[in-house]
């Protein structure tokens, strides 16, 4: 009997022609890759996680990075049909594949439609050069324009990128710049304040006192006129970074914040299955080669327990406007001690609670580390 719950393949690319300075992401120099190594590799793996998840159907497949545009197009055709062969993908699968401005050739991103995929996610990051050069990308705005346009003229469903709350970003600079991006009539937008993770470029300038982040007031209110500009143009945020037009949201992202199963491959890939009444969390082995060389017992597994998963649930899913579901038996209720703290956040009106459906407010989803904690606690 088939199983009609979301099921989501997750392929992780670990290389980049370049890395950036604000990312902590798990990717490496662009080195000569051996397609044919790759093709065996994820296609055992896919095999593997296939074994476990028997007739279920996949409802979306999504290559990240690092730069999978850059991966040649035999390990991405090859790991369609070994998903096609293996699961079978549900009527309306959705199959993204993210890319770098750096690699929009019209005649690339039609092979790699040719081989299925049919969403493309741009890398853009800003419309503005001086941004490009501040955030070390290897392309600038013209070229990022260009790539829209070629991505738009090849995919019927297309999203990009844009890092905002940059420093010395001004308000009236970040209104035209989304105002701009936003004319170019694209479905989804995915708005992700700059963050300053460890361990990157961007950590160690920012220590060594060379230049300031955005401070929380510079951040709300960009954060602020991004929700009012897109919900104004009829993409309204579904998920703290993410705007969508009716039908455009990521059927793979909804996978993650609605907490269904999704299999990771690829180098430091993360998976959440549910497997004979218990769930589990994936990890695959992170540096390449390792990867390469481990194989399915490469992978490290762990049983989740209901604490555990309650921290996933609320976590992930209080950032959808929607946000989760809570069944009577939940286990959010079994501390009497929690339940009496959701009162108080839904007299602050940082939460609702309407018909077993938690919902961070917009207020509350501006503070959504207070109110998790709150809850978690
Ligand atoms: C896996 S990356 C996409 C990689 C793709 N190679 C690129 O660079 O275009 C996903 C997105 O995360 C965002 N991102 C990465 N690090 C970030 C940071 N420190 N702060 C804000 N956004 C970040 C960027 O917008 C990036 O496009």
């Amino acid at each position: 009997m088939t199983d009609h719950t979301p099921l989501g393949v997750y392929v992780h690319w670990p290389y980049c022609a370049r890395i950036c300075p604000y990312c902590d992401f798990n990717i490496y120099k662009n080195k000569t890759v051996d397609a044919a190594r790759w093709i065996e590799v994820l296609t055992r793996d896919l095999e593997h996680w296939a074994a476990r998840t028997p007739n279920r159907k996949l409802t979306s497949l999504y290559f990240g990075g690092g730069t999978p545009s850059l991966a040649p197009l035999g390990v991405i055709d090859a790991v369609i049909r070994a998903c096609e062969r293996l699961w079978g993908f549900a009527p309306d699968a959705e199959i993204t594949i993210e890319a770098n401005p750096t690699d929009a050739e019209q005649a690339h991103f039609e092979a790699l439609a040719g081989a299925g995929v049919n969403r493309l996610s741009l890398g853009v990051q800003s419309l503005r050069d001086d941004a490009l050069r501040f955030l070390g990308r290897d392309h600038d705005a013209a070229a990022a324009r260009r790539a829209i346009e070629t991505a738009q003229r090849v995919f019927n469903r297309t999203t990009f990128d844009l890092i905002y709350a940059r420093p010395g970003q001004t308000l009236d600079a970040w209104r035209a710049e989304l105002s701009e991006a936003l004319d170019f009539g694209a479905g989804h937008l995915s708005l992700y304040q700059l963050t300053i993770e460890p361990g990157t470029a961007f950590a160690k300038a920012v220590s060594a006192g060379r230049w300031a982040p955005a401070n929380e007031d510079q951040c709300a209110d960009q954060f602020d006129l991004a929700q009012e500009m897109t919900a104004s143009a009829g993409l309204p945020a579904y998920e703290i970074s993410n705007h969508a037009a009716p039908g455009e949201r990521s059927r793979h992202n909804l996978i993650y914040w609605n907490y269904h199963d999704y299999i990771g491959v690829g180098p430091g890939a993360h998976g959440r299955l549910s497997i004979d009444g218990s769930r589990l969390a994936t990890e695959a082995a992170k540096a390449p080669a390792d990867y390469l060389a481990g194989g399915a017992d490469g992978y490290v597994t762990e049983a989740l327990d209901e604490a555990a998963q309650l921290v996933e649930r609320l976590t992930m899913g209080l950032r959808l406007a929607d946000g989760i579901t809570l069944y009577a038996d939940d286990f959010f209720y079994a501390d009497e001690a929690r339940t009496e703290r959701l009162h108080a956040l839904i007299a602050d009106g940082l939460v609702t609670l309407d018909c077993g459906r938690l919902v961070a407010t917009a207020n509350g989803r501006r503070v959504l580390n207070a109110v998790l904690y709150e809850l978690l606690r």
